[in-house]
């Protein structure tokens, strides 16, 4: 297994917000991470990528315990692409991408021919090349998100978790970086709140609900009438598409 998460708990005060969540992901694995809003999404991915510590529970990648593993060298296995991330300074387009190169980089040596061949794919992934002079400020909402996403295959991880990457981007670029994650062979976590593109583009989806696992497995064996009524407080049908397989929601309008 590439990630395991075991029981990990983290909450604040006497609130618990992620409550003993327990996953494994096979190399290469895309998983869906789906749930309403304040569910512990957001919460839970951090703890997967180091940023916050649990307060029990452990979380494994690539073998290792990341409680145990250095900053910089988990950097450069895992790369997260955090829910409305910002980046306050002048940068160009190219200039951000360029960051996901750091964990990589000792203060010595110069810049390489590989980090510039990765930054260059990056931006080719994400349909930026054009624009990579441009200033990050005065990119458009769904811009901005594409090239926090190349910073992030930029720093070549073995592991990405991305938190609502298709936030802001119209539907070609919804379904061309979901398209991306999955066919990329990273393994990855990503956290949607389209159900119908997990069900698309996620081998396996978790379901949280107020911070604990509420349902995982297949797309077609999760996501049920019973759950969208359950927990997403929705009336749907699901229909099935013959050649896939996979399911496909129909919202009731009422
Ligand atoms: N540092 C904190 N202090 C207090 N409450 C917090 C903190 N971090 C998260 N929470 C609360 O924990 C709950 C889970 O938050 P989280 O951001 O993980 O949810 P989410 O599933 O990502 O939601 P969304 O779909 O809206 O992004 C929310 O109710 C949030 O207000
Ligand atoms: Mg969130």
């Amino acid at each position: 297994m590439t990630v395991i998460a075991q029981n990990l708990v983290w909450g604040v005060r006497r609130k618990t917000i992620v409550a003993n969540v327990s996953l494994a992901l096979a190399e290469g694995e895309t998983l869906g991470l789906i749930g309403p809003n304040g569910s512990g999404k957001s919460s839970l991915l951090r703890l997967l990528a180091g940023l916050k510590a649990p307060q029990s529970g452990r979380v494994e990648i690539l073998g290792r315990d990341i409680a145990h593993v250095p900053r910089r060298a988990l950097a450069r296995q895992v790369a997260f692409v955090q829910q409305n991330a910002a980046t306050d300074t002048n940068l160009s387009v190219r200039e951000v991408v360029r960051l996901g190169r750091t964990p990589h980089r000792s203060a010595l040596s110069g810049w390489s021919a590989a980090d510039e061949a990765a930054v260059s794919a990056a931006l080719a992934r994400v349909d930026m090349v054009d624009r990579r002079a441009q200033a990050w400020q005065t990119l458009s909402g769904g811009e901005r998100q594409r090239v926090h996403i190349a910073r992030a295959l930029a720093q070549s991880p073995s592991v990405m978790f991305l938190d609502e990457p298709t936030n802001h981007l119209d539907i070609h670029h919804q379904i061309e970086i979901l398209r991306m994650v999955r066919n990329i062979g990273l393994t990855s976590i990503v956290a949607l709140h389209d159900l119908n593109l997990a069900a698309m583009f996620c081998d396996r989806i978790v379901v949280l609900h107020t911070g604990a696992v509420v349902a995982s497995g297949l797309p077609q064996a999760v996501l049920t009438e019973t759950l969208l009524r359950d927990i997403f407080r929705v009336e749907a049908e699901i229909c099935t598409y013959t050649q896939s397989g996979r399911p496909h929601i129909r919202f009731k309008a009422g």
